[in-house]
């Protein structure tokens, strides 16, 4: 028997209807992003994997265990990656490019697949979409808070409520590598009770634990975040007034942020403020969309001490909160004709619609007129123009209004500007 296929595990394929559904969701978020200044860039999906490797960080799970490779063509390949996520890229753009010669910030913004080798589970898939943005060249703590407002407002846009919005900072650089040397203090006298891979980390990038799946070491790394380092004692001064500074002017533009001192995020990139946007509707996999500053990522990519900051939301979960299906897009006009052979009448008539901007289909498959009355049915079409033989030679077509069930005779040469007409008045406009 020949073999059949199904979709990747992890992966999935968008209906006609959830099509329009993502092009929806992708449309209102430009609009916002517009809104706020961000340009829109279009980048590859396949990446050197150094990119990654070296602003991700070797020791993050998406690194270590998530990248898909793709097999080189010959041993002097460099090695290509589909891209797990989209700031490393923006970066190897904005670099490649030089645009910090040409001006001091850049705003960006990109909608497309990411791909992570991930075990899947509701919310968590192999090639899921991001909503990104990356805002490079300032340190102004209103960035930060510009950030925040604009992933919040697309969610609002969206239509999605009751989002939960942590926040946290992980201070400077050094204030950075303080949290980390604290952590792993701490955490070294329950190494015996950490898993294998946390032990591991506990060494080389004790931040990492916080992420870890397992539920013992995160409760273990979380106790000692609470209990020890609420009150952010490790932060320098300046790092410690801009995220009082930022939290009060978040608070003044509405929003209700929830500090959280466990946050600390999957990347290694990030330094200073690190923030989560959480659904209740979600179950686990409850972040809908995260971001937060890298001021140091520039650099390590082989560029100027620049600074920056940004977030991605994951459509998938966008619209797992949404609960919503979409809906297929209505045609306006559809062709039916009565017997085979007035095929090439009707699709005379069919060209004729579409020429004149109607949107217009037919069933190719020969049916009976009742068959073709339910693919038009399926298609949602507002009008039907049937194609029957006398009335025809006559030089007239019939057509129907699907939404009243009316029907009218009229002269081929008035099927365009009666359609028109139609659709002007708002009847069945497509
Ligand atoms: P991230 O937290 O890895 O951050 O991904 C952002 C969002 O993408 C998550 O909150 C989640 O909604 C969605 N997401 C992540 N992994 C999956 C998956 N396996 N399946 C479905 N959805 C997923 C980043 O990627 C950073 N680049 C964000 C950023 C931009 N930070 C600064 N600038």
């Amino acid at each position: 028997m020949t073999k059949t296929y199904k979709s990747v595990r992890g992966t999935y394929d968008f209906s006609p209807a959830e099509a329009n559904l993502f092009n929806e969701l992708a449309e209102g978020a430009r609009k916002i992003f517009h809104l706020f200044g961000y340009e829109e860039i279009i980048l590859p999906l396949i990446e050197e994997e150094g990119v990654f490797v070296r602003s991700v960080g070797e020791t993050t799970d998406i690194v270590e265990k998530q990248i898909f490779r793709i097999i080189k063509r010959s041993e002097e390949d460099t090695s290509i990656v589909l891209r797990p996520e989209g700031t490393a890229q923006v970066v190897r753009y904005y670099l490649e490019n030089s645009i910090y010669k040409q001006r001091s910030l850049s705003k960006f913004f990109y909608i497309g697949p990411m791909f992570r080798g991930e075990r899947p589970q509701r919310g968590r898939l192999r090639q899921f979409n991001h909503f990104g943005a990356e805002a490079i060249g300032s340190k102004s703590i209103y960035l930060d808070a510009e950030i925040i407002l604009l992933a919040m407002k697309i969610l609002e846009a969206i239509g999605i409520s009751q989002v939960k919005l942590n926040i946290n900072t992980l201070g400077c650089q050094s204030d950075k590598e303080k949290f980390q040397q604290l952590l792993r203090e701490e955490l070294a006298r329950e190494k015996s009770r950490l898993c294998d891979d946390c032990k591991r980390r506990l060494e080389k990038n004790s931040l990492r634990i916080l992420d870890c799946k397992e539920e013992q070491c995160k409760k273990i790394a979380n106790n000692f975040c609470v209990r020890d380092i609420n009150d952010r004692f490790y932060l320098c001064a300046d790092c410690k007034k801009d995220f009082n500074d930022l939290m009060s002017i978040l608070k003044n533009s509405g929003l209700k942020p929830d500090y959280n001192p466990c946050l600390v995020r999957g990347l290694d990139y990030y330094t200073n403020t690190v923030f989560e946007i959480t659904s209740g509707y979600l179950g686990s996999q409850d972040a809908l969309g995260a971001g937060g500053r890298y001021n140091n990522l520039i650099k390590n990519l082989g560029g100027p001490e620049i600074p920056a900051i940004g977030f991605a939301l994951g459509v998938e979960r966008i619209i797992l909160a949404l609960n919503k299906k979409g809906k297929i897009t209505p045609q306006t006009a559809f062709v039916a004709l009565t017997g085979e052979k007035l095929i090439n009448e009707a699709y005379l008539i069919l060209q004729l619609l579409r020429n004149a901007n109607i949107s217009a289909d037919m069933d190719f498959c020969a049916k009976s007129l009742k068959g073709q009355f339910r693919y038009a049915e399926r298609k949602e079409a507002s009008y039907v123009v049937i194609i029957a033989d006398d009335e025809y030679k006559e030089g007239y077509v019939l057509l129907k209004n699907m939404e009243t069930g009316e029907q009218e005779k009229i002269k081929k040469e008035e099927l365009i500007s009666t359609l028109r007409g139609y659709i002007a008045d708002g009847e069945g406009a497509a």
